[in-house]
């Protein structure tokens, strides 16, 4: 898949977003934007399903969200079978986050500090590649906790 990506927020962090969106679209990368709009307030879920959607049919390389600290949208998004939500602020979280827990969404807080520059933590996520081996394993066992057994 050409890369494309899908990416949405909530009131909390529609600056970073923004910024977010500019910097994939420099670097070639097309951007679905589902909102919301500046101004307006949106419920975190409702973003993460938006953004979970394009991810799990497909129609997307890797997801994008973001809220206020990006918990709950983190929270929410993982939520949704074969989503690996990571909430990340610095560039070591963003290459693991690939290397070893080969997520297809990315999690920021629009109201908190980030440890790195944001354009540099995008790149660690994008340019890095999953590692595979043990690693895979692993995913599969949070594949098998979607069928909650408990
Ligand atoms: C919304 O005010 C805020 O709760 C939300 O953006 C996020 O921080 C929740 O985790």
């Amino acid at each position: 898949m050409s890369d494309i990506v899908a990416i949405a927020s909530d009131h909390g962090a529609v600056e970073r977003r923004l910024k977010v969106v500019s910097h994939l679209q420099q670097r070639g990368i097309e951007c679905i934007d589902l909102g919301v709009a500046d101004g307006v307030s949106a419920d975190y879920p409702d973003q993460a399903e938006l953004v979970a959607c394009e991810v799990v049919a497909g129609r997307v390389s890797f997801g994008v969200v973001l809220c206020g600290t990006g918990i709950g949208i983190s929270i929410a998004a993982n939520k949704v079978d074969g989503i690996r939500c990571a909430l990340v602020n610095d560039v070591f979280t963003a290459t693991m986050a690939k290397e070893h827990n080969n997520a297809n969404v990315l999690a920021f807080g629009g109201r908190v500090p980030l440890y790195d520059d944001l354009h540099a933590i995008l790149d660690a996520f994008i340019d890095s590649k999953f590692t595979g081996g043990r690693h895979q394993r692993r995913i599969d066992k949070i594949s098998n906790l979607e069928k909650n057994s408990c």
